[in-house]
């Protein structure tokens, strides 16, 4: 049977003050569609895997809020992490919690912070990559066409002929700096990795043990007492040995079996506000709105303000203006990457 993994722990903070440490992007309805980014990843899923066999990967901070926003979930699928690790030790929890069970599962892992707009043509995508690595020993991975040279994807190039609507990946490159990414795009060979993965338990757990053995080690022995009342101590242990490190940069770029499904799905990862504002419905002078405004001779902005409050904007054009509880922000769109600065400062203010 399939397995979804749903990475919920990230913090967002490049979407800042509207996502942040309390309240990260992914349970938030960034775009106004009436359901949140973790709400719609569960969604888009419907008819692949069975709401019983979906888990979210998460901090003890963000349980109320998981819980609270996919109420069909039982605690069992809901995995608190006693820290940090990044995607990698996420991965491996999940992946040998649902194997105590079920040592023959396939499993899909999914961010829950990414738009995917065309769900008929995800589902298929995702069933080819199923259907393939149910009977290989392979990773798969959705593949989007690249449109700019972003640095913070993973880059891949791939094998020309296709098997069953699958190709062979030649190299994986995560988060290549801006030259690497420049030539990687005018190339024409690359694709972005779409940060979901496909894998029977099998083929994981064998790619944990050859390149992060360390982690596949920690997570063989909690293993052994998950579903008892010994999990949570074991867990702490299998963590403290964990170092930090992705899945992209411990696993997909040193494997030799990755495989890519190239997808054409309407994705979008929302990691900033450009991207949201890229993503989101427009009114006629393609301004961003949420929440009650007064706007006059204002274009290209992105308000995102709270319900109760009315925003009169006066001759602004290109600027971001949002507030979330007790933070404003009114910050050029195309500055959008000092937001993690403000992030820094803010905190240090208390
Ligand atoms: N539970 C948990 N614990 N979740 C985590 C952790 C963690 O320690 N770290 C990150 N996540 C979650 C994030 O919330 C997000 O949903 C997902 O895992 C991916 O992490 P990101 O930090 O957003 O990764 P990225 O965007 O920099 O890069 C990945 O995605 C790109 C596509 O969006 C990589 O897979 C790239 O190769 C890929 O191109
Ligand atoms: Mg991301």
């Amino acid at each position: 049977t399939n397995y979804l993994i749903i990475m919920a722990g990230g913090v967002g903070t490049r979407f800042w003050p509207f996502s942040r440490q309390s309240f990260p992007k992914q349970f938030h309805d960034v775009l106004g569609t009436g359901s949140t980014l973790i709400q719609q990843t569960a969604s888009r899923f419907d008819g692949i895997c069975p709401q019983e066999n979906i888990f979210v990967v998460t901090s003890e901070d963000y349980y109320a809020i998981t819980k609270e926003q996919l109420p069909f979930l039982s605690d069992e699928q809901i995995l608190l992490e006693p820290s940090r690790r990044n995607t990698a030790p996420c991965i491996a929890y999940a992946c040998y919690k649902i194997a105590k069970k079920d040592p023959n599962a396939n499993i899909i892992v999914a961010p829950a912070d990414h738009i995917i707009l065309k769900e008929e043509e995800f589902k298929a995508r995702v069933n080819v990559g199923l259907d393939y690595s149910k009977n290989n020993d392979v990773l798969v991975t959705l593949g989007i066409t690249p449109t700019r040279p972003d640095t913070g994807y993973g880059y891949i190039q791939f094998e020309e002929k296709a098997d069953h609507g699958v190709h062979k990946v030649k190299t994986f490159t995560e988060k290549p700096n801006l030259e690497l990414a420049e030539m990687f795009l005018s190339s024409g060979d690359y694709v972005w990795n779409g940060g979901i993965f496909i894998w029977s338990f099998k083929s994981i757990k064998n790619a944990f043990t050859a390149y992060l053995p360390e982690i596949a080690d920690a997570f063989a022995i909690a293993q052994k007492h998950f579903y008892t009342p010994k999990e949570h101590e074991a867990l702490d242990i299998a963590y403290q040995r964990c170092k930090a490190i992705s899945i992209d940069n411990g696993v997909m770029e040193k494997a030799d079996n990755v495989y890519v499904v190239l997808s054409d799905i309407g994705w979008s990862d929302l990691g900033t506000w450009k991207s949201v504002y890229e993503n989101s419905n427009k009114d006629e002078n393609e301004n961003v709105i949420d929440g009650k405004t007064m706007l006059y001779k204002t274009d290209n902005c992105v308000v995102k303000m709270p319900k109760d409050k009315l925003v009169v904007i006066n001759d602004l054009s290109g600027y971001i203006v949002a507030e979330f509880n007790d933070v404003l922000m009114i910050c050029k769109l195309e500055d959008e990457q000092k937001v993690k600065q403000f992030v820094a400062d803010a905190e240090s203010h208390g």
